[in-house]
């Protein structure tokens, strides 16, 4: 089998040739601007609005409000609770009105311009200040097994506690981008950093009042998205498309990085609640857990996301009984969103926080107690679903041990820890468990389109998006083996909705999964109909045909596809298909909170060490050995890079990434000179990365697992190793280490002083 090196726009991405959305501009020589009018305020009624002057800024051409919609002015994708043009302002910096310019500097001091007065009314900032107000977008969601409050109160030990997560900003490399125009026959054609073209497509068509088939949407990449463009980026195409519609010019909306960071969702922040039992050996007996997540001013896919925390609130351990309730606040912060793990994370973080809590209650290893807490074969999840293949994560923590040496390190890191009072080193092992598919089953299917041309070159549509995962290295993988081409041939074409419609977004980590089953069930069409063409030519037994790397064999004979193709197309058989999967056997019903909603499970652990400065709370992370489960990889260099990527994403929410609101709402760190990032310093200093070996999964695309989310999540061992090296401040008997998230030198300091008053 020949695998590409590396991604297939490697060369483009490092010599600046990959085009992203924004690279497009000056093709439109007579494109116009758009800026936006911003609140002050995080909450306010919009009492007067006048864009008279701007509209004598010089270069300023037009400017577009609410009586500019022809259609609805709501860009809601679930629940159409966000209004284009706000009459109620819902979150600080919320735009008001657009200015259209010639430059955009013209739009810009035409924006200044509008005159716009508010009625300033109270905002809610804090999650706790959401649950005081009861303010409520959802909830509770509630999985249930059987009866949590009784096993606690039975169980020898219990304990209680609370825990606050923090969010994290996407900060992907290309921020929200969207160019709309009427496109040759009267359309509008917009092309959109998206994640999901066919809701990009749906949200403009409902803005403009028209068809969907009115309105083509193409991404041909994005510059990161991390989830950050699977809903957000609609809103930004449709003010370009409304202000196409309204001047009939090329209109561009690039967000700058200031205004994305204000204007768009993260990660949702969280604050845990907990009561749980446990016996004298750490066993788990039961779990009453309640989370709050700030979903900010609009629903969003924050329901999905509340959903995953709750499915994940066991990571990879058997709770025999659990009460799991889940609200989603309503603050007058940005809308909360997908984010790489989609709160997933966040439910893991939690179950980790509670485990090491009960280990140090009753003075064991963290470590121990939670090897003794795994899941075995034959267990099901919360929420019903058989957990398939459970002696993985035994499997992996056990190999893992093996290969970071971890037993050997413990030993040498108690004896650095005895011969250092000022500063700690501290090892943490961490599992992961994470289920694939998206959890509203009718997103789990796909769409291809395979064009297959005489001379044997491949054009491959499909409905995934490219944001430097590698989805369209894997897919041109997919093809060229599906079809028995070399990859060479195969052209992976820009992702629009006129080739594939109606398509989920790329996200889930199911891309591949899904869209490279639907590619190859076209090619594997194609083939059948080639094969009886190639038999005849080679004089064969049509079962003995065989198709590789641009030839077909079949007896002693050995041909080029072309030859075949051309033959095939001389007898009138089609050279394209489309192909369609749709991933079997899963379910979930809310009502019960109880199916089977992933297909299957992605595994994995982490080592980390790190050591913490007592005096000031830093730390470096010095070591990470990380074995992840994936399958058999379609292109394993893509898949390194996911999971090296993943970590680090994970380390930074975990102990860097803090995003501070102020009391009113504004968020304070809107920029990288204060929102701290991952960079060369907080890479671990030796980082040691490997797959899981015999691993194939059956039923999933050439045996290959998902591998775009699972990863960030073990991060956590980074957060824990963190907790053991401050517990090393302190005497054994220092019980358990309360940590809020983010890990920040500070937090750090003071969580060191507290273990050394023990
Ligand atoms: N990797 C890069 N380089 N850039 C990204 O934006 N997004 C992540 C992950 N890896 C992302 C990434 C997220 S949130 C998801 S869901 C998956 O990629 C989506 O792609 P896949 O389904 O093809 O794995
Ligand atoms: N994961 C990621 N994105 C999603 C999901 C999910 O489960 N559901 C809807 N969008
Ligand atoms: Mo990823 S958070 O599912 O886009």
């Amino acid at each position: 089998m020949v695998k590409p090196a590396h991604h297939e726009s490697a060369e483009a991405h490092v010599t600046g040739e990959a085009l992203y959305t924004d690279d497009l501009v000056s093709r439109f020589p007579h494109l116009l601007h758009a800026w936006p009018v911003l609140s002050p305020h995080a909450h306010a009624l919009v009492t007067y609005l006048n864009v008279a002057d701007a509209l004598e800024e010089p270069g300023v051409v037009d400017t577009l409000l609410a009586a500019d919609v022809p259609g609805e002015g709501n860009t809601g994708a679930n629940r159409h609770d966000e209004l284009l043009f706000p009459v109620e302002i819902t979150y600080h910096s919320q735009p008001v009105a657009w200015v259209l310019g010639e430059t955009l500097e013209a739009a810009r001091l035409g924006a200044a311009r509008v005159v716009v007065q508010f009625e300033v009314l109270p905002a809610i900032v804090t999650i706790q200040d959401a649950i005081s107000a009861k303010s409520f977008h959802s909830g509770p969601l509630r999985i249930r097994r059987g009866d949590a409050a009784a096993a606690i109160d039975d169980a020898p030990h219990t304990l209680a506690g609370e825990l606050s997560i923090g969010g994290q900003e996407h900060f992907y490399l290309e921020t929200q981008c969207a160019i709309a125009r009427y496109d040759e026959t009267g359309g509008i054609h917009v092309e959109s950093s998206t994640q999901h073209p066919a809701e990009t497509q749906e949200i403009v068509a409902r803005v403009l009042g028209i068809a969907r088939n009115q309105v083509t949407v193409q991404c041909t990449r994005m510059g990161g998205a991390f989830g950050g463009k699977e809903v957000q980026a609609n809103p930004y195409a449709a003010i370009a498309a409304l202000g196409t519609w309204k001047t009939k010019r090329p209109v561009r909306v690039r967000l700058p990085r200031r205004l994305d960071m204000a204007l768009t969702g993260k990660r949702h922040p969280f604050f845990a609640r907990f009561r749980v039992g446990f016996d004298a050996d750490g066993l788990l007996r039961g779990l009453d857990l309640e989370l709050y997540s700030d979903g900010g001013w609009s629903i969003d896919l924050s329901e999905p996301v509340l959903w995953r925390a709750l499915f994940h609130s066991d990571n990879a351990y058997l709770v025999p009984a659990l009460d799991a309730r889940g609200w989603v606040c309503h603050t007058h912060k940005t809308s909360q969103t997908a984010f790489r793990g989609f709160g997933g994370p966040q439910g893991m973080v939690v179950i980790e926080d509670i485990l090491e809590r009960i280990a140090r209650t009753l003075r064991l290893d963290p470590h121990v107690v939670r090897e003794r807490n795994f899941y075995s074969e034959g267990d099901v999840t919360h929420y019903g679903q058989p957990v398939k293949d459970a002696g993985r994560i035994e499997r992996i923590w056990n190999r893992l041990k093996e290969t970071s040496e971890f037993n050997l390190r413990r030993a040498e890191i108690a004896r650095f820890n005895a011969a250092h009072p000022h500063c700690k080193r501290g090892l943490a092992i961490t599992p992961a468990k994470f289920g694939i598919s998206f959890t509203a089953t009718f997103f789990n299917q796909a769409g291809a389109l395979v064009l297959v041309y005489r001379d044997g070159s491949v054009q491959v549509n499909h409905g995934g998006t490219e944001m430097g995962q590698g989805l369209h290295t894997k897919i041109r993988e997919i093809a060229a083996q599906g079809l028995g081409v070399t990859v060479d041939a195969v052209r992976v074409m820009p992702t629009r909705t006129d080739k594939v419609p109606n398509t989920s977004a790329t996200a889930a980590s199911a891309g591949t999964d899904l869209n490279g089953a639907a590619v190859l069930d076209a090619c594997t069409q194609i083939r059948a109909r080639l094969v009886p063409v190639a038999a005849e030519m080679l004089g064969c037994d049509p079962a003995a045909v065989r198709f590789a790397a641009g030839r077909v064999s079949g007896g002693s004979g050995d041909i080029d596809i072309a030859s075949v193709l051309d033959a095939a197309y001389r007898k009138r058989i089609p050279l394209f298909a489309h192909g369609f999967y749709r991933t079997p056997e899963i379910h979930f019903d809310a009502k019960t909170a109880t199916g089977k909603p992933f297909h299957y499970f992605a595994y994995g652990a982490a080592v980390s060490e790190v050591e913490i400065d007592g005096f000031t709370g830093a730390h470096r992370l010095l070591r990470a050995d990380l074995l992840q489960d994936i399958g058999d990889s379609i292109v394993p260099l893509v898949d390194l890079g996911q999971i090296e990527g993943g970590f680090v994403q994970g380390a930074g929410w975990l102990t860097l990434e803090e995003l501070v609101w102020d009391a009113q709402g504004r968020l304070a760190t809107n920029g990288a000179s204060t929102y701290k990032l991952p960079s060369w310093p907080e890479m671990p200093e030796v980082f040691n990365v490997a797959f899981l070996e015999r691993a194939t999964e059956p039923g999933v695309i050439f045996g290959s697992k998902a591998v775009g989310e699972p990863p960030l999540m073990l991060a956590i061992s980074v957060r824990e190793a963190i907790r053991e090296a401050i517990a090393a401040f302190g005497c054994e008997c220092g019980g358990p280490v309360e940590l809020d998230s983010p890990a920040t030198p500070e937090r750090i300091f003071w969580a060191v002083g507290k273990a050394r008053r023990r």
